[in-house]
């Protein structure tokens, strides 16, 4: 029996954002794909809300489902049952208002930075000098100012991931969806990216739903953190993380800190099937 703790309003502390209400909601979420053996249920039935403006992080073992249900969220991937919705209408294909990162930045190598941002706009057809000028806001809301007409292979891996975070950004999406972004990077790099993603988030103020192995990272950029079960995924508990912001890398050796990591951390202790950092 799996245990969700349901978190209503009276429990909900977020200290950047007041409560708001549900961006994403499921009900009853499940998915099952089809293989040589039969069907092979991925993820349980889920029920969760995520508010606008909050930050998610998503953590659970390899194979639970995480990347699944990011692309349920996405509309890249259909549900098997129950229902899904975004800003109080089903999730069905794929979703405009969203913006993904992946764990490689996926650059194109021939492209420039802005030209590498603008590729968003080319796709969803934007008006071209509206898409050039929020280009240039996200590069430099980003810390990239200066490094418009470098070429990937011109940049560190922080810095591209940066760049991919600002083409998922381009066309307004409401919902930032981030798959392991940071899984690639050196530790340090890493920490500084966190920095950086809490400061992005704070400034553009959009939902995020955030995949990672890391629980340290988890707790330091969210005001939630879902903990998966193993395959078949479920919710196997939620932890409201009840830390100020904007909060300093310093915040991760704080007993509060230290008290969600080692909570968290009891999950997988048995399958030992998360980063160490
Ligand atoms: N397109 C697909 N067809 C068939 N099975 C799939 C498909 N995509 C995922 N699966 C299966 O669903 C389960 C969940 O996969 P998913 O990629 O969502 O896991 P994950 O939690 O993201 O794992 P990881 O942490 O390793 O990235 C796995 O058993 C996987 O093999
Ligand atoms: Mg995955």
């Amino acid at each position: 029996m799996t245990t969700v703790l349901k978190l209503d309003e009276k429990h909900y502390r977020s200290p950047a954002h007041a409560p708001s209400k549900p961006l994403i909601e499921l009900r009853g979420v499940t998915k099952s794909y089809r293989s040589a053996q039969g069907m092979m249920q991925a993820l349980r039935p889920l029920d969760f809300d995520i508010r606008e403006q909050e930050f998610v992080a998503i953590v659970g073992p390899s194979g639970c489902g995480k990347s699944t249900l990011l692309k349920m969220v996405a509309g890249l991937e259909g549900i098997s049952s129950g229902t899904m919705m975004l800003s109080g209408q089903p999730i069905r294909g794929p979703q405009k208002n969203v913006g993904i990162v992946f764990q490689s930045a996926v650059l194109l190598a021939w492209r420039n930075v802005l030209d590498n941002i603008l590729l968003q706009a080319e796709m969803r057809h934007m008006p071209k000098r509206e898409a050039r000028e929020k280009a240039m806001n996200l590069i430099g809301m980003a810390g990239l100012t200066g490094f418009e007409e470098k070429y990937p292979w011109q940049l560190s891996g922080g810095m591209q991931q940066r760049v991919s975070i600002c083409r998922a950004l381009l066309h307004d999406p409401s919902v930032l969806l981030m798959d392991e972004p940071f899984g690639a990077l050196d530790a340090m790099t890493r920490e500084n990216m966190n920095m950086e993603l809490q400061r992005i988030w704070l400034e553009s103020k959009k939902t995020v739903l955030l995949i990672t192995h890391s629980i340290p990272e988890a707790v330091f950029l969210s005001d939630r953190v879902l903990v998966m079960s193993e395959r078949p995924g479920s919710i196997a508990a939620i932890y409201d993380i009840d830390l100020p912001r904007p909060r300093p890398l310093e915040v991760m050796a704080t007993p509060a800190f230290l008290h969600y990591t080692k909570t968290i951390r009891a999950h997988f202790n048995a399958q030992g099937s998360l980063d160490d950092h």
